[in-house]
């Protein structure tokens, strides 16, 4: 038996040398941090809901011509994904006003946004992910205006197939984040989706409650927040597995009122 080689340890994954040349296995932890990692814990079982709605979100928009990284699901906790050079950006959706532009423009949380906005983060923790203009990003050789434009195309694309696929499940997608990243063809690249898509980079918020069902109540301390990251795969309809037989999925609605803690109730 050889040990596999460990390339990168983030803050929710871990990142191992895959099977095949060009391959990596994501393995999902529980760990959860805030605040540029100022605010650690851990959320339990985290790491596999989040495999199976990140699996589940990429291969739903690969079904509708986004290219992503991801292969297939391996196990509970990971998934085998293409290598590619991450996008040093961090590519912010919003459809709804909360988080950081809140607080940065003072606008009151909650409040639909006239049309959707992207923004743009360098990622550098050292910087504590810095809001950057469009501008910067060819001007200091992070991604090429060209990459730009399809970055910011399918983050279009992947909001309005989002927005509905939540919607179903009377879920409110505020905003997520995306990371892309480049592949190499000869002496050509193309950018495709990368990283996660699941309740640590999204904000969902219940339809009818206003419930928060995503990583603000860790980084709020509201609490239950296993519970709201189960709801999720629950009506994604992804806890019909071994591990999740229909008492658990019943015990859900005991939390409902734990789940409660959003400030703002919602806006009909
Ligand atoms: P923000 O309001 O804090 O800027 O966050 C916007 C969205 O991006 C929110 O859904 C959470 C997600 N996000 C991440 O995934 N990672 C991060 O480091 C930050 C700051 C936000
Ligand atoms: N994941 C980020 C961090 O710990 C921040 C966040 O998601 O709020 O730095």
């Amino acid at each position: 038996m050889t040990r596999r080689r460990q390339i990168y340890e983030g803050k929710a994954k871990i990142l191992y040398e895959g099977p095949e040349p060009g391959t990596i296995i994501q393995y999902f932890k529980d760990d959860a941090t805030a605040f540029n990692a100022e605010k650690k814990g851990t959320i339990n079982g985290k790491g596999v809901i989040n495999n199976r709605i990140s699996e589940h979100v990429f291969s739903r928009l690969s079904h509708i011509g986004i290219p992503t990284h991801f292969i297939r699901r391996l196990n509970m906790r990971e998934q085998l994904v293409r290598q590619c050079e991450i996008v040093p950006i961090e590519v912010v959706v919003r459809n709804v006003a909360a988080g950081s532009i809140t607080k940065r423009l003072g606008i009151e949380e909650g409040e639909q946004l006239p049309h959707t906005l992207i923004e743009y983060y360098y990622k550098d923790d050292a910087l504590g992910d810095p809001l950057i203009a469009e501008e910067h990003i060819a001007c200091f050789g992070w991604a090429s205006n060209e990459e730009m434009q399809d970055i910011s195309s399918m983050a279009i694309r992947i909001n309005d197939f989002m927005c509905g696929m939540f919607a179903a499940i009377d879920v409110r997608l505020v905003d997520f984040k995306l990371e892309f990243g480049r592949i190499y063809d000869g002496d050509f690249s193309r950018v495709i989706l990368a990283d996660e898509i699941s309740p640590d980079g999204c904000r969902l918020w219940d339809m009818n409650t206003g419930e928060k069902l995503d990583k603000d109540r860790f980084r709020r301390d509201l609490g239950g927040e296993e519970e709201a990251y189960r709801e999720v795969a629950r009506r994604l309809g992804l806890l019909q597995g071994e591990d999740n037989g229909p008492g658990e999925v019943l015990d859900l609605s005991s939390h409902r009122n734990k789940l409660r803690g959003s400030a703002n109730p919602p806006k009909k």
